[in-house]
């Protein structure tokens, strides 16, 4: 050790793995190389799958635009409805016959369209479900926001880049007093959440049976979508939401709408200062500690520490860094998306664990998550 501590760094052997990986690196970046590799039928699948990727990842923001303009256009509700020749969606969409034959031939490139007889279009799988799930499309056509934050990804990562649209959208992300956020601050970004929330609550639901908890609070609980897919799921639990004093009154209106006015209560708050109701025995915290810096993380979770009885079951689900495919997604688009919000991270499941850890939480959990790309889910206990 001593002795390898007086060489210089530069002439520093490196580890086998790295001068394996740096050897592979040379390979690949000769075409010679790659030529053989072409001629080799198994090593040419693995090659035709990583160019394919490659590919995939260079033309991704065309991809996104051609989701928003089906979309926009209202191509995958026409085509829920009932299947299509060309002519009649060119009608239907205000297209001619020909930027329609395009447009269904290129969302079939990409598996969301499918020409199931001659000139008779519907749905593919992907189609499907981006057509019947409402908060796919509202994501889909909030990122116009982001794609403009993103024009210049470089400036964004040297944080040159200015005032961001997405901060503006997210009103209390870098808001020093969010309690004071308007009705109209927070309208936008709300009908957002409660919109995509069909999934997570999915997720989340069959991942932790909230069946066996008399009370659930869900702190920074928008709209209630979240409360009342679980208070119909589990009848006999009661329900709280905890959101900023113009979120909250846009909750109580759709909790009662949702028939829930009897089992539900709502209160008005910040959730980084206020104390919280502490009759809960459940407490979830869905899609939020993501949006904050970590010193902010460290007051939220002190501050439910603070407020909740002990025995309090905590549950986090947000989008968190992991290694499987779907983790993968999901914290590439939230690593760069927070970046644009001005606030927040991706975090681990272990990144998690440690914020929790630090502010007095015990028992903590990661949970197997049904569906990894929507959520990472970690329990504790007040
Ligand atoms: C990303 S949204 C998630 C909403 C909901 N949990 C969901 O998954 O649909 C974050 C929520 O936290 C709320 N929030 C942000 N800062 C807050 C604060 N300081 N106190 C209380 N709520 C806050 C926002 O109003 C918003 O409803």
């Amino acid at each position: 050790m001593a002795a390898d501590a007086a060489v210089p760094e530069e002439r520093r052997r490196p580890p086998l793995a790295v001068r394996l990986r740096l050897w592979r690196n040379r390979q690949i970046a000769r075409p010679g190389f790659r030529r053989l590799i072409s001629r080799l039928p198994l090593l040419r699948r693995i090659a035709d799958r990583n160019a394919a990727a490659l590919f995939g990842l260079m033309s991704g923001f065309v991809h996104s635009q051609i989701l928003l303009a089906g979309v926009r256009l209202g191509l995958y509700q026409a085509l829920l409805a009932r299947p299509a020749d060309t002519a009649s969606l060119a009608r239907q969409l205000g297209l001619t016959a020909t930027r329609m034959r395009l447009l269904l031939g290129i969302n079939a490139d990409l598996g969301l369209t499918i020409e199931v007889a001659p000139d008779l279009w519907t749905l593919d799988d992907a189609g499907v479900v981006l057509a019947s799930d409402q908060g796919l499309s509202a994501m889909v056509r909030h990122h116009d926001l982001l794609y403009r934050d993103l024009l210049e990804p470089d400036r964004l990562l040297k944080g040159t880049a200015g005032e961001t649209a997405l901060g503006r959208y997210w009103a209390y992300a870098r808001n020093a007093e969010p309690g004071l956020l308007s009705p109209e601050a927070v309208a936008d970004y709300s009908t957002l959440m409660r919109e995509s929330q069909a999934m997570m609550a999915a997720c989340l639901l069959d991942a932790h049976d909230f069946g066996r908890h008399r009370r659930l609070m869900d702190v920074g609980g928008g709209e209630g979508a979240f409360l009342i897919a679980a208070g119909r799921r589990h009848p006999g639990l009661g329900l709280h939401l905890f959101d900023l004093p113009a979120v909250a009154d846009r909750a109580t209106g759709r909790l009662d709408a949702a028939g829930l006015a009897a089992r539900a209560s709502v209160t008005g708050g910040d959730f980084a200062r206020d104390r919280l109701p502490g009759e809960a025995d459940c407490v979830t915290l869905i899609r939020i500690l993501c949006d904050h810096d970590d010193a902010r993380v460290a007051a939220i979770l002190a501050n439910l520490h603070r407020s909740l009885a002990p025995g309090t079951r905590l549950v986090v689900a947000e989008a968190m860094r992991g290694t499987d495919a779907g983790a993968r997604l999901s914290s590439a688009y939230f690593g760069l998306y927070f970046l644009a919000m001005g606030a927040g991270r991706c975090r681990s499941p272990g990144e998690i664990a440690d914020c929790l850890v630090a502010a007095g939480f015990r028992d903590i959990r990661p949970v197997p998550s049904p569906n990894r790309l929507i959520a990472g889910i970690v329990t504790a206990v007040r």
